[in-house]
């Protein structure tokens, strides 16, 4: 299918899934059997392109279920650009410069982010199955706009960019971060850290996570862990990464793009949380860029393990160098929403990294493939709202928090 096409397309099914949220908001009670067959349809024939055949399949915890899929038969392959490419599922990481990651006595680690039984045979890469219920309830993420794009610009976006509104307006997207302004001399290979994981407690539609993101131009990617039921289904703390290039934006691979390579970790998976006043849990992340094809790595755990790559050819600016980075949390409800979520650790950051949602020995990468901190490159604090949401940045301590940001705000009820 071409471009212009996939495109046209992707308008045709926004517009069948917006009529079906009308008619969800209009009667709510059952709404599943008011599809009309012409809907129910559609959205057979979206699962379709979107669930591949699976070899094998593996139940997870809660009764999800994760499709074993050829790698060569993963969505990322109907991407226009990578149609043809000389990918395999024995693809590493090159860059093997991350330093080792000393977890101190008081975190809790490891656990377990691989699934049950070692995960998907060789070859195969683990991929949530999607249901009709996922596709209807995620209208909802559709309406994520982008404060960065122009209001008649109807394409399906969710992006999580930087937050302009101002404070009178309830609702959208609500960040508290430390960033590394955008500025076209920077050459960033990469950006990570170790992030605690929470689980703060949100509304109907909401989401709040904690992210890394580098970002040149129209094009980001994003890691991070995430509370969205509208996305997940439930509320538990889950990895998620997320992709936006000039035309197409989503979470995990609901769009084509990431490469999922490892075939024992999910983009999706749970991940415990930490407990106010302890104990506390948290993991490394990070996005790195490999030197010797500009593929961008997602890599996780003690052992930074590669879960894929989005391949450089899919991006128009981050095919070269990253011009900005952030790390910190973000928060999103819906325009008109009253209630406030909560972020990270759920309180305004005190200081108290067993309270507080925060990003240690956070990083990022230059262009000679070395890990810098923070402290070695200018950068900026970013509250959205400071009456809600907050954060602050403790430069070098050169111990094992290294360059640390804290983050967070609690949830307030208005309604
Ligand atoms: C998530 O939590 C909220 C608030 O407790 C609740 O209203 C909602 O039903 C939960 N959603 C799911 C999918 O469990
Ligand atoms: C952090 O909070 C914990 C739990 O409330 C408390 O025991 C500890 O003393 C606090 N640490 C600091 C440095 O205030
Ligand atoms: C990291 O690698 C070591 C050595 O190969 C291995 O023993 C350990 O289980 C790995 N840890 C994780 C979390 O995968």
């Amino acid at each position: 299918m071409s471009h212009q096409k996939l495109l046209l397309h992707l308008r045709a099914i926004l517009q069948i899934l917006l009529a079906i949220s009308l008619v969800l908001n209009y009667a709510e009670i059952e709404a599943r059997h008011s599809l009309s067959e012409a809907e129910d349809l559609e959205l057979e024939r979206q699962l379709k392109l979107l669930n591949k055949p699976a070899i094998k399949t593996i139940k997870g915890k809660y009764g999800e279920v994760y499709d074993c899929v050829d790698f060569y038969k993963q969505l990322a392959f109907d991407h226009p650009q990578l149609k043809n490419h000389n990918f395999h599922p024995e693809m590493k990481p090159t860059l093997h410069t991350l330093q080792g990651d000393d977890t101190s006595s008081n975190v809790n680690r490891p656990f377990n982010i691989e699934l049950e039984g070692r995960g998907c045979p060789t070859r195969t890469v683990p991929i949530k199955r999607i249901t009709k219920d996922d596709l209807i309830r995620q209208i909802h993420l559709s309406q994520v706009g982008d404060a960065n794009d122009s209001p008649d610009d109807d394409d399906i976006k969710f992006s999580l960019s930087y937050g302009t509104r101002n404070e009178i307006t309830l609702g959208g997207l609500e960040f508290a971060t430390v960033q590394i302004p955008d500025n076209p001399t920077n050459k960033l290979a990469g950006a990570g850290a170790i992030l605690s994981l929470h689980n703060p407690q949100i509304y109907e539609h909401q989401f709040t996570g904690g992210f890394i993101k580098v970002q040149n131009g129209i094009d980001n990617i994003q890691v991070g862990w995430i509370v969205n039921p509208d996305l997940y289904g439930d509320n538990r703390t889950r990895s998620y990464i997320y992709l936006k290039t000039g035309k197409s934006a989503c979470f995990n691979t609901r769009c084509p793009g990431f490469v999922h390579v490892n075939s024992a970790i999910p983009l999706d998976g749970e991940l415990l949380s930490s407990t106010y006043g302890g104990p506390i849990y948290d993991i490394p992340m990070y996005i790195a860029r490999d030197a010797s094809n500009g593929n961008w790595w997602f890599r996780i755990g003690s052992n930074y393990t590669g879960v894929g790559f989005w391949p450089a050819k899919i991006f128009t600016k981050l095919n070269g160098f990253a011009t900005s980075a952030e790390y910190g949390g973000v928060a999103h409800s819906n325009r008109g929403d009253p209630d406030i979520p909560s972020m990270g650790g759920g309180y305004l950051p005190a200081g108290n990294l067993t309270k507080d949602g925060y990003c240690r020995k956070s990083i990022f990468i230059n262009d000679k493939n070395q890990m810098k901190s923070l402290i070695d490159i200018p950068v900026k604090l970013y509250a959205s709202n400071p009456h809600w949401y907050k954060v602050a940045d403790s430069p070098d301590s050169k111990d094992i928090f290294g360059n640390l940001v804290l983050y967070g705000g609690p949830l307030y009820e208005y309604s």
